[in-house]
């Protein structure tokens, strides 16, 4: 095994897979309806990248120094057949973490149990309310919060643990749910994890009025609980840990807009036709399903992979200022969530 390194000696560690670009759910800050309705052009199967090829990507990754998968979308667990692929990553000499993101609207019990068995060691469920009125206006689909909590539990009892719990939190949308999530969560062995409201892709309407900073997050918290700051666990690590003084548990905050973590990122980011993305807020991936589909060898792959990382200089949320300035005018928008996986 080699590492490979960006221009800011960040090693590629973390490859995130999005499976389809399709989701049940039309959250309005990620696939609003007036984007996503019945017109809107989903990718035809022909142009997902097959078992195979995600397979083979994810060898080569590893033989570069990736040690985590995570399986996005979309919504992964729309992608048919998905306990067969993960079977065959799970495989793969080197991979030691394999972490799947869902809405857990399909998360049964069964489901559940089938992806701990074929390799999955941890789920990350979003939620973005616990009231039921709420979380149905945000995902636009009437999906209850209720059940999305039995999806937690089906996830915990299969031990896809530990649990996260996504909740990205908007001004005037959801500010009034930071305290009944926390109350719901203490105790319960979910970590927790609020999310600043982010300006990926274009489609979202985003403004810096609507983001509630991690600053209010610890603020509105500590009305209620004492909490102290964790140091992270990993570097490069997206969420600031805090722990209940209490002993009631941990909470995360991703602060990716008022405290962004580009320093470390060693993320990169496969889109479900096989373009690579090294940053979240990038406007073009680099095409690998083409030589992937042309013949090409794995050593080949394997230096086109390592030559797009060292080349890598992203650091967008560092630079969020500059960055939207620069790229005013341009015709090209950035990608969206829905697209690339979270
Ligand atoms: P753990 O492995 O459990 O630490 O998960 P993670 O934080 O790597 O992954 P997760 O998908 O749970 O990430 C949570 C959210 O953080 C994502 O959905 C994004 O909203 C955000 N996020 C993750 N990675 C990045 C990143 O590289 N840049 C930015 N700006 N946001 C990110
Ligand atoms: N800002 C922050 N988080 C977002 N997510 C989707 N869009 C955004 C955004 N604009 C979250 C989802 C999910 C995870 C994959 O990313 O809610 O939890
Ligand atoms: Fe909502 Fe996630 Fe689906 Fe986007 S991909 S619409 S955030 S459930
Ligand atoms: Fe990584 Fe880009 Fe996110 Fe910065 S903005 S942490 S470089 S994905």
């Amino acid at each position: 095994m080699t590492t490979v390194t960006d221009t800011f000696a960040r090693p590629l560690q973390d490859l995130r897979i999005s499976l389809t670009d399709r989701c049940n759910f039309r959250c309005t800050y990620c696939m609003p309806r007036e984007l996503f309705g019945s017109e809107h052009l989903f990718l035809p199967r022909r142009e997902l990248l097959d078992f195979d090829e995600i397979e083979r990507l994810a060898r080569i990754a590893a033989s570069l120094g990736v040690r985590k998968l995570r399986l996005t979308g979309g919504e992964p667990l729309l992608r048919r057949d998905i306990d067969v692929l993960i079977a065959r990553l799970a495989a793969i000499n080197g991979i030691d973490d394999i972490c799947l993101t869902t809405n857990g609207s399909l998360l049964t019990e069964k489901r559940a149990r089938e992806l701990k068995a074929a390799g999955v060691n941890r789920v990350t469920l979003s939620l973005d309310a616990i009231d039921d009125d709420v979380f149905k206006a945000i995902n636009d689909v009437g999906y209850p919060a209720s059940k999305v909590l039995t999806a937690i539990d089906n996830a915990k009892a299969a031990g896809l643990t530990p649990v996260k719990v996504n909740c990205v939190i908007q001004r005037g949308v959801n500010e009034d749910q930071i305290l009944p999530m926390v109350e719901h969560f203490r105790h319960s062995g979910v970590v927790l994890r609020f999310i600043e409201f982010m300006d990926v892709g274009t489609s979202n309407g985003w403004r810096m009025e609507e983001v509630v900073t991690a600053r209010e997050v610890v603020e509105t918290v500590r009305t209620r609980h004492a909490i102290s700051r964790l140091p992270a666990n990993v570097a490069g690590e997206t969420a600031n840990r805090w722990i209940f003084d209490d002993g009631a548990g941990e909470i995360g905050i991703i602060a990716s807009v008022s405290q962004p973590f580009c320093g470390g990122c060693s993320r990169a980011r496969l889109s479900a036709i096989g373009e690579l993305y090294t940053c979240l807020f990038g406007v073009h991936g680099r095409d690998l399903r083409t030589p992937l589909r042309s013949g090409a060898t794995d050593d080949e792959l394997c230096d086109l992979l390592a030559g797009i990382w060292q080349a890598r200089d992203d650091r967008y949320s560092e630079r969020r200022g500059e960055e939207t300035e620069r790229r005013r005018g341009n015709a090209d928008g950035k990608v969206e969530m829905s697209y690339i996986g979270g």
